[in-house]
């Protein structure tokens, strides 16, 4: 393939990939199974490795993040960010749209808009492509998280249709509830801090360094504003259709995201129709917005200091209900963790029946004042279980007693601990309480842990009360007979469960020592450890220094690590698994070193020996790391024939040093 050739296909491939994402994201649509999908993303990446000169910045591409960012840059915005002025009184937004009347000339359309929950941003285009994201700031100054904003798949990087040469589009992230929940959850898995609602979430994680994890944390855009010097467009309710049409997210009148309306009756209606059915949306709102459709009426409305005057937010007063506490639960996770759980008299709150709420821990019930018996407020939050936020002490009883915290464990009676610096009690029984038993067993069959096929919470429990499994080793000893004497399990779920069993044998490394439960350490901390260490005999004997050493292990991750080594029950289990069969080492490629260690190479052309898959493996079994494209950082380019010129004078601009195929192959005589 010759230097045009490949920019038209680089350019055909990216229309392609771009067509479907936003079929895919906006629309809700797919055309395309995700193994073609992912092939044409791979035929790009690979031509944009091979044709770097092409690779442009808005390549559909660059979606998968991985740019790390050391400080965001602050930039002046263009157009204020200002806010709104807000109510929560129906009486205001009346009083606010008569006084319009006055002001406006000629009859006045409105435009009713959802108040997403999340952060601001503002996008530049020019000539179609996605130049820069800036957050709001203060208003006047925000920060350049174009990277982060880039991963996002509902944001467009380059636009189609007509849109204007230069402009600024504003709308709001937010993170959708699905997204969150999934995000807590798999925080807990790794013992992890929750977020507390998705609007801090989405907040911290736009301002994340590494855009690998934004790319990874699914957020979502709804865009609500267009702003240009050169406005083709007469309204607001025509430039949200406009922008739809360029390619943008943008709310629908058919499910009355955005609703164009010409009286307060109208206004009102919306307002009571998503008062209603907010708790049914897959993303959180806190209200809604009404604007003065038209610009030139919108411009001599004009603004106070703070806020536009031809627009208004309605806010929603928090859903709140107010029900008896009947109860406290304490629930022992598997790490032991000590959750209270409070159990109400049912309640219907935001459409669903509520009989529990969340207490997170005891300085929340000290916080809260619990006393046995009281009236409780509930409120729904982006979590599915709710929260308590407040008593009604007028209703309280005067002779019921405070709410204690246990001092023992619920399940096996050992005095709970409570580290400093931590909020959290904890059962330090971590061998014999039959939860953190059961869950370290479940965690260890899990999907992506040991993945082990037939195995579930129920088998465990089952397994668990018969006294035949009571630590994972017990798993390896497992026999057929044992199994279908019991009176749940046929010959076939048997034999379905000791060939999983015998599968997991083949787990590599880097799975099982996650599926080990060690606190702290969750998926990515398992898969450093492993890189770093390569067997855990060297992890076992590894001083803290030499695990904080690691990328992103810090001393908690360190000392949880130790403490588990240091324990003799551990070694003794580990042992067991070894006898067993685990792969408890990396297993190395054949000819593997640490040669290219820390070293990036571009490869790019056409070679004799190899193919350039099998030199990128090379590079990456010698511990090197291949990047798509040439810049400063790049240590080598290894050329091919046919490798275009424009690439080589950039290499050779930047000092690179270029290696011929035959001089790569040297470097490993
Ligand atoms: S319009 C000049 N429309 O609410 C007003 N804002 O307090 C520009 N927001 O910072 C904002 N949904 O983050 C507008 N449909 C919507 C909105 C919305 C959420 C947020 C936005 C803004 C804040 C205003």
């Amino acid at each position: 393939m010759n230097n045009s050739e490949a920019q038209e296909e680089i350019l055909k491939l990216s229309e392609e990939i771009n067509k479907h994402n936003h079929l895919y994201y906006v629309e809700n649509k797919s055309i395309i199974s995700d193994y073609d999908f992912d092939l044409l993303l791979k035929k790009l990446q690979d031509l944009e490795i091979q044709f770097p000169e092409f690779a442009f910045d808005y390549s559909p591409t660059k979606r998968v993040g991985g740019d790390i960012t050391k400080k965001f840059e602050t930039v002046v915005h263009r157009f204020p960010m200002l806010s709104l002025s807000n109510t929560y009184s129906e009486e205001e937004i009346i009083e606010w749209e008569n006084r319009l009347k006055k002001l406006a000339e000629g009859e006045i359309e409105y435009v009713c808009e959802l108040k997403y929950d999340g952060v601001a941003i503002g996008i530049r285009y020019k000539n179609g492509f996605l130049l820069r994201a800036v957050t709001r700031g203060d208003g006047n100054q925000g920060e350049d998280v174009t990277i982060n904003v880039k991963t996002i798949k509902t944001i467009p990087l380059s636009l189609k249709g007509n849109f204007p040469a230069d402009f600024e589009i504003r709308g709001e992230i937010f993170m959708p509830l699905e997204s969150f929940q999934k995000l807590n959850a798999e925080r807990e898995e790794s013992d992890e801090p929750l977020f507390a609602n998705p609007r801090n979430t989405a907040s911290g994680t736009l301002k994340m360094k590494d855009s690998k994890i934004v790319a990874d944390r699914s957020l979502d855009c709804y865009l609500y504003g267009v702003y240009g010097n050169d406005s083709i467009i007469e309204g607001h309710f025509e430039s949200v259709e406009k922008a739809g049409e360029w390619g943008f997210k943008v709310p629908l009148v058919k499910n009355r995201f955005i609703e164009k309306v010409t009286s307060i009756d109208g206004i009102m209606n919306y307002i009571h129709f998503w008062d209603k059915e907010r708790n049914n949306l897959p993303f959180e709102i806190d209200g809604v917005v009404i604007k003065v459709n038209n610009y030139s009426q919108q411009k001599s409305l004009g603004f106070t200091s703070k806020s536009p005057r031809w627009a208004i937010a309605y806010k929603f007063k928090t859903e709140r209900v107010e029900t008896k506490l009947e109860s406290i639960t304490f629930q022992v996770g598997r790490t032991g963790a000590i959750t209270p759980v409070a159990n109400l008299l049912t309640v219907q709150l935001g459409g669903t029946s509520v009989k529990r709420a969340s207490l997170h821990n005891s300085d929340q019930i000290e916080k809260l004042n619990l006393h046995e018996g009281d009236f409780v407020y509930v409120e729904k939050g982006g979590e599915i279980i709710p929260k308590i936020v407040g008593v009604n002490t007028e209703k309280r009883n005067q002779s019921s007693p405070i709410v204690k915290f246990i001092e023992n464990c619920p399940e096996c009676n050992t005095a709970l601990v409570r580290k400093e610096g931590e909020v959290q009690h904890y059962c330090p029984n971590e061998l014999f309480c039959p939860p953190q038993m059961k869950g370290k067993i479940e965690h260890f069959i899990g999907r992506k842990a040991m993945n082990i096929d037939g195995l579930g919470a129920e088998t465990v429990d089952l397994l668990y009360a018969k006294g035949l499994v009571k630590t994972i080793a017990d798993l390896y000893e497992l026999t057929f007979h044992q199994l279908v004497e019991l009176e749940r399990i046929a010959d076939k779920s048997a034999n379905n469960i000791i060939s999983g069993i015998e599968v997991s044998k083949t787990v590599p490394f880097e799975r099982v020592l996650f599926a080990l439960g060690i606190r702290f350490v969750g998926e990515t901390v398992a898969k450093k450890l492993a890189k770093h260490f390569k067997t855990i005999e060297n992890i076992k004997v590894a001083s803290i220094e030499e695990l904080i050493n690691v990328d992103e292990i810090g001393d908690k991750i360190a000392i949880s690590v130790q403490n588990y080594f240091s324990n003799n029950e551990s070694r003794l289990l580990i042992e067991k698994l070894i006898s067993a069969g685990l792969q408890f080492e990396i297993k190395e490629k054949e000819g593997a070193t640490n040669k290219l260690d820390g070293k990036s190479f571009v490869v790019s052309g056409v070679f004799n020996s190899f193919s350039r898959d099998e030199i990128k493996e090379v590079i990456e079994n010698n511990g090197g790391k291949n990047v798509s494209s040439i810049s400063s950082k790049t240590d080598y380019v290894i050329a091919g024939e046919n490798m275009g010129p424009a690439k080589l004078k950039k290499a050779s601009s930047l000092g690179i040093t270029i290696l011929t195929e035959d001089e790569f192959i040297q470097l490993f005589n």
